[in-house]
């Protein structure tokens, strides 16, 4: 494991917006799996710039998302595949066929969860798998109770709820299922890229690295991947 500890946000963005551009430098045709939330949007800007500078060609480069909530399509400005394509993906020269996004709105849950771990796996897994950390130590939408392998329907808790209701006019509008990527394709990354800020998150990340592999702790699982970067403000990892 690697920890870098940044004075910030911002230095904390520019850290980890380095380590994808060097991924999409050495390997232009790289698999990248990305998150939303509030976190990744500093990267994000970073990873604009970048391309606006001419620096990174994203234009060989395949995404693949952590999660999507239940019932809403990609034209909802709530849905994650809206803020994939506003925050990052209309911005640079990515080709959007090569951007996925669990399906949402799926009649068939179960063969859209299949077909999603399928997906990646026949791009031979992710070259870099970027996390953002829940408050209550979920990865993606792997929520606290069990572990789960595979792409899987979850039910949110009512501790992310409430956290992703900041982003909604009221929190009787967070859906209350999404679906995610399970932590099998999330472990077979071959680097695994964990960013947190602000002190709400400094329990989360302290049991999640230094605590015991529990699945109370869903992110605990990271302490047993071979290629782990963490980037974390002085506020989440106050030394
Ligand atoms: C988002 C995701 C979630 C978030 C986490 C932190 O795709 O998978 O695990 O990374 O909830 O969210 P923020 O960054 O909004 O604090």
């Amino acid at each position: 494991m690697r920890i870098y500890i940044e004075d910030n946000y911002d230095a904390m963005s520019v850290r980890a917006a380095g380590i994808i551009a060097a991924e999409v430098t050495v390997n232009p045709a790289c698999v990248l799996g990305l998150a939303t939330g509030t976190t990744p949007i500093g990267i994000y800007e970073q990873l604009i710039r970048k391309y606006e500078q001419g620096e990174l060609d994203f234009s060989e480069v395949t995404t693949v998302n952590l999660d999507e909530y239940c019932g809403l399509d990609g034209n909802s400005p709530h849905s994650y595949r809206y803020f994939m394509n506003h925050t990052l993906f209309d911005h640079i020269n990515i080709d959007k066929d090569n951007t996925f996004v669990p399906d949402g709105m799926t009649k068939d849950m179960e063969e859209t969860c299949e077909n999603y771990d399928a997906l990646i796996e026949s791009m031979g897994g992710t070259d870099l798998q970027l996390l953002g950390l829940g408050q209550n130590g979920h990865i993606g939408f792997n929520e606290p109770g069990e572990f789960i392998a595979e792409t899987h329907p979850v039910e949110l808790s009512e501790n992310t709820i409430k956290a992703n209701a900041r982003l909604f006019d009221d929190i009787s509008q967070v859906p209350t299922m999404a679906v995610t990527m399970g932590l099998k394709s999330i472990m077979s990354a071959r680097t695994v890229l964990l960013v947190v800020n602000g002190k709400q998150k400094s329990m989360a990340l302290k049991k999640a690295l230094f605590g015991p592999i529990t699945p109370k702790v869903p992110a605990s699982i990271l302490q047993l991947h071979p290629n782990l970067i963490v980037v974390a403000d002085k506020e989440a990892l106050p030394v």
